[in-house]
């Protein structure tokens, strides 16, 4: 398998979404990859897939990150270097309606990694956070000294870990940590064989927008008009997921004694009008779109400031908006049904 002769890197939900296209990016620069995921949210065709674009072998353990043993047991089996933490449940609707089990979830998993880490003297690790610790942005772009404020419970769960991390890190200068913060990740590999496949109906832009160039959904909803912002609609700072994944090589091979925040965006930002005019070109078709209500929770506009990022970790966000949607549009037409073909 050749386990031993590179860095092996263990991905906690690396069969979802982001977890995926950084396999696949690893695999491709040589690292060994280890992947635990339970398929609450993804499917065994995702871990296939990563492992022929990597053309490499991947493990795989489907097992909850929460349960100690079982993770123990992948640590004793593999020589674990860093771990990469993506696992956790991320629909913030969700988070308002079922608190508890988002708290159990997301702060489970990283209570149980973390102490199995320590138990195997594995003290890298890079994590998953968001934007959406920020809350309602007072500047912009948002750098990473900017006040925290989550508005949800999913939000406030990544901000307890993030702590957690921190009281960690100050406790034992072994630790090297990494939060990252995404913006907001949209596209999908350039082959079109993995990206993005919530099921049920997306509640988030770019994947619905795109179901509905494909003719699985009948109307976009635009979530107000009303905003300040260019057009009234809601600007986000999208980012490549490909940008994103490399984002998480650059952490691992920069990453410091204690624990650091890095966002990860573009700096630059798009319109709910602008990606809808943009897949309408993109996809040769016309979308039905209709403007609703503004969404509970949303804000304006969301801007990273990544020169943290840029410096430390010498990585920039560089592909455009334009491929972005591009490559979403290839992999959406290419799997209609997402992994369900
Ligand atoms: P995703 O749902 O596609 O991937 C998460 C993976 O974790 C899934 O494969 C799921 O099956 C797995 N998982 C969930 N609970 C698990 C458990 N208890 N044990 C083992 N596996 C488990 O989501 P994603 O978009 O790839 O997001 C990855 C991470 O990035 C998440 O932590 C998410 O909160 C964070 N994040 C995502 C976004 C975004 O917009 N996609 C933005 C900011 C942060
Ligand atoms: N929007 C619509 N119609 C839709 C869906 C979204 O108009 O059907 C609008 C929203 O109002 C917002 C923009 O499109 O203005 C983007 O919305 P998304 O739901 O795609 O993304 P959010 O910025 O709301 O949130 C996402 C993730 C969060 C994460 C955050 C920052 O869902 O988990 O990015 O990383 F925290």
């Amino acid at each position: 398998m050749g386990f031993a002769m590179s860095r092996t890197i263990l991905i906690t939900g690396g069969a979802g979404y982001i977890g995926s296209h950084t396999a696949v990016a690893l695999l491709e620069q040589g690292y060994s990859v280890v992947i635990v995921d339970n398929l609450c949210n993804s499917s065994p065709q995702a871990v296939k897939r990563i492992a022929e674009l990597g053309r490499n072998e991947v493990a795989f353990i489907q097992a909850d990150v929460a349960d100690h043993e079982a993770l123990s047991k992948v640590f004793d089996e593999y020589p674990i270097e860093a771990v990469i933490h993506f696992a956790g449940l991320k629909a913030v609707g969700e988070s308002v309606e079922q608190p508890l089990m988002y708290y159990r979830t997301n702060l489970g998993t990283t209570m149980t990694l973390l102490e199995v880490m320590a138990e195997h003297e594995v003290w890298d690790l890079v994590f998953s956070s968001s934007a959406t610790v920020y809350g309602d942005p007072e500047v912009l772009p948002i750098p990473e000294g900017a006040p925290t404020g989550p508005t949800n419970p999913y939000g406030r769960a990544k901000l307890m870990v993030e702590d957690i991390c921190r009281d960690l890190a100050a406790s034992d200068p072994r630790w090297r940590i990494a939060l990252l913060r995404y913006f907001n990740p949209v596209g999908a590999h350039p082959s079109g064989d993995i990206g993005e496949d919530p099921t049920g109906p997306p509640n988030n832009l770019v994947p619905f927008v795109m179901q509905a160039a494909v003719g699985r959904r009948d109307k976009i909803s635009v979530f107000g008009d009303d905003y300040n912002t260019p057009d009234g609609t809601g600007v986000r700072d999208y980012i490549h997921v490909i940008d994103l994944a490399l984002g998480h090589l650059a952490a691992l091979s920069h990453i410091s004694e204690g624990c650091r925040e890095f966002n990860l965006g573009t700096g630059t930002g798009a319109s709910v009008l602008e990606i809808i005019s943009a897949t309408e070109r993109i996809s040769g078709n016309k979308l039905n779109y209709e403007i609703v209500g503004r969404r509970a929770g949303d804000i304006a506009t969301s801007l990273a400031d990544p020169t943290r990022a840029n410096t430390e970790l010498e990585w920039r966000a560089d592909r455009a908006m334009e491929t972005m949607l591009q490559d979403a549009w290839h992999w959406q037409s290419k799997n209609p049904n997402g992994f369900t073909d």
